[in-house]
């Protein structure tokens, strides 16, 4: 047992993102490139840092470099084999991670789901770039900063605007306000507030994790699962077009409670007996697919799509 009183270091792990963001003029905050300044260099201007970390040392590395629309598997499996080794230090309080906003929820998803964190591991992002007139990145670094100092943090979690949300939960809702984030019915795990975290719960949760990072396959060969939509006038040509590409699994973002057109069930339902495994997850931004005993197509027990394909490819690696 390792006395939290000696971790005396926090590693900030940088992948990108508007976080790192330059844009050629202070006043836009639309028109920049993402992932252009390094790590270390974005907190070099943060006033008040040193006194706001109370002794804690930071330690950089930077993971990745990229917009986090081209998130990809290869940089997941560096992230989590690095998140795993750092948090295995004894004198390392916990991880921060800085993301792009667009993808940070998958990546969030996928770290609770490979790392069994007993310490924070804490993902953030900006909405606006570095070099913006009124940057969020350095209040949402200092938040992040804050979580994992905090006494009762633990797992992977998701800082933005002065809210901590779960990974579970988490999903970006606004292409441009700063509080871009909602954890929709489960509502916020806690909130910053003048570097105090005030936590909705006594405690965090404990996640259970499905993989183990370290014991991934090369990312090169993770399962490939699509995910498609229902829509008005839905068919199955989208489906039947993954199929002759050669697809492992399927995760459908269903109207409503999980619902498809006839079309579209028609080629699930080919799918799966060509052995494709296909899970029913909800478009509605709000609540969950209602679980069904003996539902022909599984629910994704209350995942966004997106996560659910995560969880679905997890599941299926060997
Ligand atoms: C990205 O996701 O890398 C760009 C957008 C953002 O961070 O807000």
């Amino acid at each position: 047992m390792v006395d939290s009183n000696s971790r005396q270091k926090i590693v900030v792990l940088g992948t990108g993102g508007t976080i790192a963001g330059r844009s050629a003029l202070v006043n836009d905050n639309i028109s920049y490139d993402a992932a252009q300044i390094d790590i270390e260099s974005l907190t070099h201007d943060i006033q008040g840092l040193k006194s706001h970390l109370d002794g804690y040392k930071l330690d950089f590395e930077q993971v990745a470099q990229v917009d986090s629309k081209d998130m990809n598997f290869a940089i997941w499996e560096a992230l989590a084999r690095r998140v795993v080794q750092r948090l295995a230090e004894p004198d390392v309080r916990g991880i921060v991670v800085t993301h792009g906003t667009d993808t940070i929820e998958e990546t969030a998803y996928f770290l609770r789901s490979v790392v069994c964190a007993d310490k924070p591991v804490v993902l953030t992002c900006a909405m606006r770039p570095a070099s913006a007139l009124s940057p969020d990145g350095p209040q949402n670094l200092l938040d992040a900063f804050s979580v994992v100092m905090d006494a009762n943090a633990c797992g992977v979690v998701v800082v933005c605007a002065g809210v901590v949300h779960a990974a579970e939960h988490v999903q970006k809702i606004h292409p441009y306000r700063l509080d871009a984030f909602s954890s929709g019915d489960a509502g916020p795990l806690a909130w910053i507030e003048e570097g105090r975290v005030r936590w909705s719960l006594t405690q965090m949760p404990m996640y259970l994790t499905s993989r183990d990072a370290l014991t991934l396959p090369d990312s090169g060969s993770w399962p490939q699962v699509e995910i498609v939509l229902n829509h008005v006038g839905a068919t199955g040509k989208v489906v039947d077009s993954l199929l002759n590409a050669g697809i492992d699994g399927l995760v459908v973002a269903c109207t409503g409670n999980g619902t498809v057109s006839d079309a579209l069930m028609v080629s699930l339902q080919r799918a799966m007996s060509q052995g494709v495994k296909v899970v029913r997850s909800s478009r509605c931004v709000l609540g969950r697919v209602i679980p069904v005993a003996g539902a022909l197509i599984p629910d994704s027990r209350g995942l966004s799509p997106v996560k659910a394909r995560v969880a679905l490819m997890l599941s299926l690696m060997d």
